[in-house]
């Protein structure tokens, strides 16, 4: 089990990483000393809601579970709308703490609700994915999407504690934890060389689950992820390393109507950025190699996903016109570091993304 304490503008949060934290988790409901407390979690997430609430029974606070559908429709207004109901319900009081028990959507879901119930209340995540392990429980964006736009509708809340366990991931289905070490391999390219030589180390135990190994590359990753954010809270510079491999990725996802996963399009976007970067010589073969390479091992081929050219192209200008006609791309320049801010000539961008998709 480790610890380590991220800085926000809020106020610094302990981060517990570990297998089986059950009595962690309860001393931080214990030191939190909540009037009452709600756990959100969605319906695939039930059972490990409940143990949740069992673990923090010795407390004598006795949270109350809110359920939403699980998928990310429930990142919507009339979600929000039922899961403040169930507060008001619960008479949570500005002394109350929100438990959120899921993946990135339920954390985005319940840690906004957590942000405007009575103008803020605490907020303490469990996160149940890889990926909300790695990154979307770190930083303290919370949010829900627009009708037509992901993540429009959001607040900067930080979380009073994070309590990652390992166990949470044995029910994880396979896609969901394979996809998300796309997110791991971003931070070893664009962050951590360790994180991508941990990954080569360590390839058959991670994949395995091996609650160790696996430990080893949370706790690598959110220190990574913390070491930004301190910096820029607000993603007004730096943080934006962290959308390495998201801007091809993200107008795949969407150029798709969303069928590739997540880490799909970022594993895509990567490959995407590193050619980028190579043919504007920012960085070597070798580095586009042994990404590709690591990529395929961890189960996310280089099989171009079935998407039209065009549409991604089209995304990726959408997002232009979004940041007043300049893409800034994230671009690696030895394995362990990248850079943000990079302007690439559109027939570079149109050859690459062709290129990847043919
Ligand atoms: N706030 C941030 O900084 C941030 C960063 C990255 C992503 N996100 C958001 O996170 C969301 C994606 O998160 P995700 O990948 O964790 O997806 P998710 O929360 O939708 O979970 C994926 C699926 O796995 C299920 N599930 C979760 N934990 C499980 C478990 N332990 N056992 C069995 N099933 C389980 C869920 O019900 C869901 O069906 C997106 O909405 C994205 O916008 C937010
Ligand atoms: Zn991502």
């Amino acid at each position: 089990m480790v610890r380590l304490i991220v800085d926000s503008a809020r106020g610094s949060y302990p981060v517990i990483i570990g297998t089986g934290v059950h009595r962690e988790l309860r001393n931080v409901i214990r030191r939190l000393d909540p009037s009452s407390a709600v756990i959100v979690a969605d319906s695939n997430v039930r059972s490990l809601a409940q143990k949740v609430a069992k673990a923090v029974k010795p407390t004598g606070v006795r949270p109350s579970i809110y359920v939403v559908r699980a998928g990310e429709r429930s990142k919507s207004m009339s979600a929000l709308h039922d899961v403040l109901a169930f507060f008001e319900r619960r008479n949570i009081d500005r002394a109350g703490v929100v438990i959120a028990v899921g993946g990135g959507t339920v954390g985005d879901l319940a840690g906004f609700a957590a942000s405007v119930w009575l103008r803020g209340i605490r907020l303490v995540s469990v996160p149940t994915t890889l990926l909300a392990m790695v990154d979307s429980s770190i930083g303290g964006k919370t949010g829900i999407n627009g009708t037509r736009s992901k993540n429009a509708i959001g607040t900067f809340w930080p979380p009073s504690a994070v309590v990652a366990d390992m166990a949470c991931l044995e029910t994880l289905p396979a896609t969901s934890y394979r996809d998300a070490f796309a997110e791991v391999v971003k931070y070893g390219v664009a962050m951590d060389r360790g994180i991508f030589e941990l990954l080569q180390e360590q390839r058959e135990q991670l994949l395995e689950g091996d609650s160790r190994a696996l430990e080893r590359v949370v706790f690598r990753c959110v220190t990574a992820k913390a070491l930004v954010v301190a910096r820029d809270e607000r993603e007004r510079g730096p943080r934006a390393i962290l959308n390495y491999g998201h801007t091809a990725g993200h107008a795949l996802e969407a150029a798709t109507g969303f069928r590739v996963s997540h880490g799909r399009a970022v594993a895509f976007g990567m490959r995407v950025a590193a050619r980028i970067a190579l043919s504007l010589e920012l960085c070597g073969p070798r580095l586009v190699q042994a990404q590709d390479e690591l990529l395929t091992e961890y189960g996310l081929p280089d099989r171009s996903p079935a998407a039209d050219p065009s549409r991604v192209l089209a995304a990726i200008e959408h997002d232009k016109k979004a940041r007043r006609g300049r893409v800034a791309w994230v671009m690696p320049r030895r394995l362990g570091h990248a850079e943000p801010g990079h302007a690439v000539p559109a027939g570079v961008v149109r050859r690459m993304v062709r290129k990847a998709l043919a």
